[in-house]
């Protein structure tokens, strides 16, 4: 039974890290000794090459029914535990992508097993509530012990929606309101607004817009796919708004070594970024918002500088933009701080946070200001749901009691130590190993290697994501500790060793 291996003591002390060349090569923890209320299984255990004969079979059942040219093969979440996910074949894979970085804790989490199983949260979980009518005595409740006990600083109000891209679609939303009301001097459209709006005219649909950056990515939807520039694929055929597109910094990395070009390349970013927003308000397109991730993650795992957040958010004030910051991907843990933000030390608090993924609930915090002045303007049939900030208030304990922040600190830095030790050795394979905690990347020397790699890894137990043109991205759970590291480490190499 899936319940049965939740609470083995296991202790398994490792010894020095060492390194060897070639494909007997073994990093071994130092430090990490598994112990407490372990619930992982031991280590991957391959029975098929994935995807398997299952999983083929049902892949050929789906495709009849919708396109399944994104499935990479079936799951058994029941058997999924801790950091692995188990497939419809019985191979055991140590899951460093984690549903596209959306699980906090692992599969099967005890505390959240325990949430599901307590009579107590019964009917959260079978009513779901249209929470902008109707919402239940202890949501206000609810939403302090969770989503507000971890709000970014300056920060009071958050608004829930269902995933990433309502989240940011809705932030921008709130964004262009408040822009509308600050022009207007007051908060009482006219007749003709109100009249003209309807039928998607102006002055009641202003030519406003949001600035982007090249190669982000903040959804799929219609608004947020204008702000996204990572794949053609996300936007082919599909209309969008004339909103400008910033350069995102292309750094070179190691960061440490190379700090002056770094900073030439985002001076020169950021010298554009005000220059497009001048000509866009000479356009008529007034700049009412700027959107950033903090780590561009989809688009290649770019990096850019606390210094340059920093004059960003400058630049954003100086020309009364909101400054929002997409911590989809990013929120949560997996760079070290619960939010990657945080990183920047900023003067002056940012005045959007959307988030969702790991926080299993989408939404968006906000700033005094950017409240809405009148009821249905940010408004859906959902708005969430209460079920998830209940799991989410269990993740935040689990978070806080195993100070896993501080564990993502640890095994991230041996990962990208790890990966730094192996692009050293493959130099003609890898390359710009790089991260912050657990939220790291390398980048193969092209796509087709960087594929052959993934799958090849996957077929001895590890599940890699990729992203960007030829980078792997690495999006474990935050109980991902560093034996784990070392696991992945020596696959990673045997793997390397071999590969032709
Ligand atoms: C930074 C960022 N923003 C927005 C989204 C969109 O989220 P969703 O897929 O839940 O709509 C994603 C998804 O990968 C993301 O990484």
């Amino acid at each position: 039974m899936a319940c049965s291996l939740f609470s083995r003591h296991l202790t398994v002390p490792l010894c020095q890290s060492l390194r060897l060349s070639g494909p007997g090569y073994r990093h071994v923890s130092k430090t990490a000794a598994k112990t407490l209320d372990e619930f992982d299984y031991d280590g991957p255990s391959m029975k098929s090459k994935v995807p398997g004969p299952r999983s083929k079979e049902l892949m050929r059942q789906l495709g009849e029914i919708q396109n399944v040219g994104a499935v990479h093969f079936f799951c058994n979440y029941e058997e999924s535990r801790g950091n692995y996910l188990v497939d419809v074949d019985g191979n055991r894979m140590l899951d460093l992508y984690t549903q596209i970085s959306s699980i906090p804790i692992g599969y099967n989490h005890p505390a959240l097993m325990k949430v599901m199983s307590s009579p107590h949260n019964l009917s959260t979980f079978v009513n779901r509530p249209a929470l902008g009518i109707l919402p239940p005595e202890n949501f206000p409740d609810r939403l302090n012990e969770s989503l507000l006990s971890v709000a970014p600083r300056g920060m009071r109000h958050v608004q829930t929606m269902s995933c990433g891209s309502c989240s940011n679609e809705n932030a921008f939303k709130s964004i262009f309101i408040w822009h509308r009301n600050k022009e207007r001097g007051h908060k009482t459209p006219t007749q003709e607004e109100m009249t003209s709006c309807m039928v998607n005219q102006g002055p009641g649909c202003p030519d406003l817009s949001i600035l982007s950056f090249m190669g982000g990515f903040h959804g799929r939807t219609m608004g947020c796919l204008a702000t996204t520039h990572s794949k053609a694929i996300h936007k082919l055929d599909v209309p969008s708004f004339d909103w400008p597109i910033a350069p995102f910094p292309k750094l070179r990395y190691p960061l440490e070594e190379f700090v002056r070009e770094n900073g030439q390349e985002e001076a020169r970013c950021l010298e554009e970024v005000e220059d497009l927003i001048v000509k866009w308000r000479q356009k008529g397109k007034t700049v009412a918002g700027i959107v950033i991730e903090p780590i561009q993650a989809e688009g290649g795992d770019n990096h850019a500088s606390p210094d340059f957040f920093k004059k960003l958010r400058n630049i954003a004030r100086k020309h009364g933009c909101a400054f929002q910051v997409d911590e989809v991907q990013t929120g949560c843990g997996p760079t070290g701080k619960f939010w990657a933000h945080e990183h920047w030390d900023l003067d002056e608090p940012v005045d959007v946070v959307s988030f969702s993924k790991k926080m299993l609930t989408g939404g968006f915090f906000f700033r005094d200001e950017l409240m809405p002045d009148k009821p249905y303007r940010i408004f859906n049939t959902w708005m969430g749901d209460p079920s998830k900030n209940v799991f989410l208030s269990a993740v935040l304990n689990v978070i806080k009691t195993e100070r896993l922040l501080g564990e993502v600190t640890r095994s991230g830095a041996a990962l990208l130590h790890g990966l730094i030790e192996l692009q050293t050795q493959y130099p003609h394979l890898l390359n710009a190993a790089r991260g912050l905690g657990t939220f790291c990347a390398i980048d193969a020397c092209d796509d087709k290697t960087r594929d052959a790699l993934i799958q090849k890894v996957r077929d001895k137990g590890v599940i890699l994501g990729g992203c960007g043109d030829k980078s792997i991205r690495f999006r474990p759970s935050l109980v991902f500790k560093e034996y784990h590291v070392h696991l992945f480490l020596n696959i990673f190499n045997d793997v390397l060793a071999e590969h032709k």
